[in-house]
């Protein structure tokens, strides 16, 4: 019975289906030779393609639609977006670019694309997102940008652009909402233009060459989530109109020449990452950071912050990194401030003035792999409980007063890659380290340590700096050290070693490094 319908639904499609067919094929042909032949110069303006990817896809006899990297409207069949992130192509973008009229996303990132941007592409006015990052586009970067009225991303980054950001690009950008400049050689001003893109959510100019001040309409910027200006040129104070922000999720300015007190940010609650380092501010740490109970990351280090440490840093529960070193910090580390911070995994405060013993509350610190407290005048043992933070893969406590024995239990820490207690009081033996086989630097001179370098260091193959210098070390250098061939400086002068320096030295051939002076050693190298 329902044989009947389907037959003749198929004899009628069978005397409609030509006529479909044709006037669709016709249709489409015009509109897609001109998408056509825009790809194909695109195509043979790839001077290399190592994957073969167009060379073998890209063919004539199918329809571009089913070229990879391009889709095609459903409808009209126009090319719509092209995406060719990723493939390894060298080559240029040609003028017939301009033609794929119904473009509404062009994606080239991560290729070395070069040369300049063709003026064409000014013509493709339905563009919502251009990312032609990571490749090797030079030259200023053009004013028609403002030709894309619904431009919503624009990424240009890490490319070789330099000249100034032309402020005339941003008069007819309403509905930019991510513009990412960074890593390239822009100079001059940021535009004032630039902060008329009220729908702004992502921001990034870093690693540029900007100069002048970071003018204080960013904070109309209402809607950003995420702004990035390290690693430019950028002077005076941060406007304290940044603390208008109250969707940041991610500000960094580090490595500018920004002075001054840090503005009050009580209200940029949601704020995750804050990365201020490298610039000359003054005044204490701010305490108003401890309203800012979501951040993941702060980093205040290398400015001219003065005074202590505020233990309402300790109320930052959800800490992953705390970087404060390379101040004028003094005063106490308060004893209870990494009570609660468990999510902690790199700490450094080292170049401080602390003047007191490794607080206990950092062993409850589980998650830490990185230490960094070199530097800052403590004083006391270093605590058994070092044992207890097993993630950690480098331990810094170099230029201190810490005295006593090196515990034990560090022979717990077995994913340490680097261990630096060097210039401190350390007496006793040198600890026992058969089980840190991923130690790359262990350096524990300038300390009072005593007894036998043991042959297990040998067992510590991926050893590349190994200084044990300036301590009172005695017995022979052991033989085993032979087996340590990535070993780049061995130092062990001024102890009281003796023996011969056997031949072993010579299969070290990585060595750039060696001093064995002031000790007893016979023999010739
Ligand atoms: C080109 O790639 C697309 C998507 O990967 C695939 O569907 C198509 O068959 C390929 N065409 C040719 C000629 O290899
Ligand atoms: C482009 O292609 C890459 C994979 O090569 C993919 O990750 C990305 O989401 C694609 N989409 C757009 C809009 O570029
Ligand atoms: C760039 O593309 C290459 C080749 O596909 C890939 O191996 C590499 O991981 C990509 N780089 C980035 C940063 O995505
Ligand atoms: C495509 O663009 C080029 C250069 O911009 C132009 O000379 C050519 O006439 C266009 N071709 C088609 C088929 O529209
Ligand atoms: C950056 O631009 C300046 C001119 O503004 C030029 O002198 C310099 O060579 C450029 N640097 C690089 C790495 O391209
Ligand atoms: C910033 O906002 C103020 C007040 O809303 C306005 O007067 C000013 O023109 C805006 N500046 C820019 C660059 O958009
Ligand atoms: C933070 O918000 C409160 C309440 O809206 C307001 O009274 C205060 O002035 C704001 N602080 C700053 C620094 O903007
Ligand atoms: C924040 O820290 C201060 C000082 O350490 C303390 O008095 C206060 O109770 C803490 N607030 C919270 C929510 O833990
Ligand atoms: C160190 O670990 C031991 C055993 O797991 C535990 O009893 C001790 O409380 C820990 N010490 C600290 C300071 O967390
Ligand atoms: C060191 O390694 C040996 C052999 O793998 C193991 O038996 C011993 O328990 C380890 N010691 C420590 C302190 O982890
Ligand atoms: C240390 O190395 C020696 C060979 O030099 C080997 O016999 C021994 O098992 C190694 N010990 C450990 C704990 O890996
Ligand atoms: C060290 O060198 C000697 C002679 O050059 C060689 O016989 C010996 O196998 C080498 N030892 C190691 C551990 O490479």
């Amino acid at each position: 019975m329902g044989n009947v319908p389907r037959f003749i639904l198929a004899l009628t499609m069978a005397v409609l289906l030509p006529y479909f067919v044709v006037s669709v094929s016709t249709k489409t042909k015009i509109d897609t030779s001109i998408d056509q032949s825009a790809l194909q110069a695109l195509k043979a303006h790839v001077v290399s393609d190592p994957q073969k990817i167009l060379k073998t896809n890209w063919s004539i006899t199918t329809s571009v639609c089913n070229w990879v990297g391009v889709t095609c409207g459903s409808r009209h069949q126009r090319v719509i977006a092209v995406n060719l992130s990723n493939m390894l192509l060298t080559g240029t973008l040609p003028p017939q670019i301009g033609n794929l009229s119904f473009l509404t996303s062009l994606n080239l990132m991560n290729n070395s694309f070069h040369g300049s941007l063709p003026i064409q592409l000014a013509n493709l006015h339905r563009l919502k997102f251009i990312e032609l990052g990571e490749n090797y586009f030079y030259e200023e970067i053009p004013s028609w940008f403002d030709s894309f009225p619904k431009l919503q991303y624009l990424s240009l980054s890490a490319n070789k652009f330099t000249g100034q950001i032309p402020s005339d690009m941003f008069e007819r950008l309403p509905k930019l909402q991510s513009l990412n400049l960074g890593m390239n050689n822009l100079s001059g001003k940021i535009p004032i233009d630039l902060l008329k893109c009220k729908e702004l959510q992502f921001l990034n100019l870093e690693s540029n060459r900007l100069e002048g001040i970071l003018p204080k309409e960013i904070g109309n910027l209402t809607m950003l989530r995420s702004l990035h200006l390290d690693n430019n040129r950028i002077e005076g104070e941060i406007p304290h109109q940044i603390g208008n922000l109250l969707n940041l999720e991610q500000l960094t300015i580090s490595g500018n020449m920004l002075i001054w007190r840090p503005p009050a940010m009580d209200n940029l609650t949601r704020l995750r990452i804050l990365d201020l380092s490298r610039n000359d501010l003054t005044g204490a740490i701010p305490f108003q950071f401890q309203n800012l109970l979501n951040l993941e990351q702060l980093n205040i280090s290398f400015n001219l912050f003065r005074e202590f440490i505020p233990s309402t840093i300790g109320n930052l529960t959800r800490l992953t990194i705390l970087s404060i070193s390379a101040n004028y910090l003094s005063g106490e580390i308060p004893s209870d401030i990494f009570e609660r911070l468990s999510k902690l995994q790199d700490l450094d405060l080292s170049s401080s003035w602390f003047r007191t013993s490794i607080p206990m509350s950092l062993f409850k610190c589980k998650e830490l792999q990185i230490i960094n407290l070199a530097g800052c005048a403590l004083g006391g043992i270093l605590p058994k409980e070092i044992g207890n933070l097993t993630m950690l893969r480098s331990l810094d406590l170099s230029s201190n007063d810490i005295e006593g024995v090196i515990p034990h239990q560090i022979e717990y820490l077995l994913h340490l890659e680097q261990l630096s207690i060097s210039s401190n009081g350390l007496k006793g033996l040198l600890p026992s380290i058969t089980n840190l086989t991923r130690l790359r630097i262990l350096d524990l001179s300038y300390n009072f340590l005593t007894g036998v370098i043991p042959h297990q260091i040998g067992n510590l193959t991926h050893l590349r700096i190994l200084d044990l210098s300036h301590n009172s070390l005695t017995g022979v250098i052991p033989h085993q050290i032979r087996n340590l061939l990535d070993l780049e400086q061995l130092s062990i002068y001024s102890n009281r070693l003796n023996g011969p320096i056997s031949s072993f030295i010579s299969n070290l051939t990585r060595l750039t490094f060696l001093q064995l002076s002031n000790n007893s050693l016979t023999g010739i190298i």
